[in-house]
């Protein structure tokens, strides 16, 4: 990307990753990027650094703008190393620079990579730190996702760069939201939602109406990932207001797997019995459909029916899977129900209750169990199972 200015003496200076598929575990068919800022004023701040393999990208980047020895403070607002990995060398070649963190992010930066070399300068929510004309301002956001996550707000430039929130997994030579499809960028505003944020939900509501208490109103969010938010930052913190609610629509989705097809057959016969009822289905066959899709299909659903096959009279492996996944995600206010095929014995539907009933979700108790191969009368069952599931969450707010 060329120089991207965000404001007068405000530059972009991060990686783009195009091509990361797997970022631990979420999966990134977009690549990402790890989005570095410079202000430029009497005093110079770098707010965060990139991945470790990145390293020599960012201080090239920085080194077009100015000489390393200028910069004045080293601003971290997350520790987490798709934005740290760089700091140790960054540290050492930005030889003048102090550390601007939370206390957490100190204790996390020792704890990562150890204290030498490194000055630091804690800050907490209100403090202030003055570059000449510009001022930055910080706010700390524990949990949001880590405890030492922080955001720092430019003041006189109203923008926020608030680390991972209202980020996306999203590799663009474009910098910002208006010169990027406006679906694929909420697509992948959502996916990042519920694949990351989800179990945070109350701290993200709680965290946005402090910011705004504060008198914070950005014109610009420059998130840590992705494209950067300045046609309507508005947009993507209703969006977040939103998800954090739990707001969702008629929609359902199927998430399965099958070993000989007979719990493929009865996930067709719940989808065909609920789409019936005029709500929309989504079906989410593993292994051909990973955790991280499911997920943001999941996110604006109303409810999730999920079917095993028993093996070794437990959850198929991909489905143990997906539960541990989703049941450490928490999305909030949904339907659970749970369907399978089993052999000689059972286990699956008793194993994915019992997660579901641990995690609290509610669970509807219709769950349906067939023996082998569905008949006829087992995939009336199943369509009715899906219809009425369908007139259920028709009639939920
Ligand atoms: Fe993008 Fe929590 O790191």
């Amino acid at each position: 990307m060329d120089k991207v200015n965000l404001a007068e003496n405000i530059f972009w200076v991060g990686v783009i990753d195009w091509n990361i598929r797997d970022f631990h575990g979420y999966i990134t068919n977009r690549g990402t990027q790890y989005n570095s800022y410079l202000i430029r004023d009497d005093k110079i701040a770098l707010v965060d650094t990139v991945k470790q393999n990145f390293t020599e990208a960012l201080l090239e980047n920085i080194r077009s703008i100015t000489n390393p020895d200028n910069i004045n403070y080293i601003i971290v607002n997350h520790v987490e190393p798709d934005h740290s990995g760089a700091l140790p060398e960054v540290a050492k070649q930005l030889k003048n620079a102090v550390i601007v963190c939370s206390e957490r992010g100190k204790d996390a930066i020792i704890e990562h990579y150890g204290s030498e070399g490194f000055k630091f300068q804690t800050v907490k929510t209100g403090d202030t730190l003055k570059l000449g004309a510009k001022t930055l301002s910080f706010v700390e956001a524990p949990m949001l996702h880590w405890p030492d996550s922080m955001f720092t707000y430019v003041v006189e430039d109203k923008i926020l760069m608030c680390n991972d929130a209202f980020g996306q997994h999203l590799a663009s030579s474009q910098a910002f939201d208006d010169e990027v499809d406006p679906a694929v960028l909420m697509e992948e505003a959502g996916r990042y939602f519920a694949n990351i944020l989800t179990p945070f939900a109350p701290l993200i509501t709680r965290k946005i109406q402090e910011v705004v208490q504060m008198g914070i109103a950005p014109v610009i969010i420059a998130p840590s990932h992705g494209v950067i938010w300045r046609k309507n930052p508005g947009k993507i913190i209703q969006a977040y207001l939103d998800w954090s609610a739990g707001k969702a629509k008629n929609k359902i989705v199927i998430v399965y797997d099958t070993m000989w097809n007979s719990t493929d057959k009865m996930a067709r016969a719940i989808s065909e019995g609920a789409a019936s009822e005029g709500v929309e289905v989504k079906m989410c066959k593993l292994r051909a459909a990973t955790n991280t899709e499911a997920m943001t299909e999941i996110l604006e659903a109303k409810a999730v029916i999920v079917g095993s096959p028993t093996l070794n009279n437990q959850m198929f492996p991909t489905v143990a899977c997906f539960m541990n996944y989703a049941t450490g995600l928490k999305p909030k206010d949904k339907l659970w129900c749970f369907f399978g095929s089993y052999g000689w014995g059972k286990g699956a539907v008793k194993g994915m209750t019992e997660e579901a009933r641990k995690a609290g979700f509610e669970i509807h108790e219709a769950a349906i169990e067939v023996r082998f191969v569905p008949d006829a009368a087992d995939l009336a069952r199943c369509f009715e199972l899906g219809k009425q599931m369908a007139t259920e969450i028709k009639a939920k707010p």
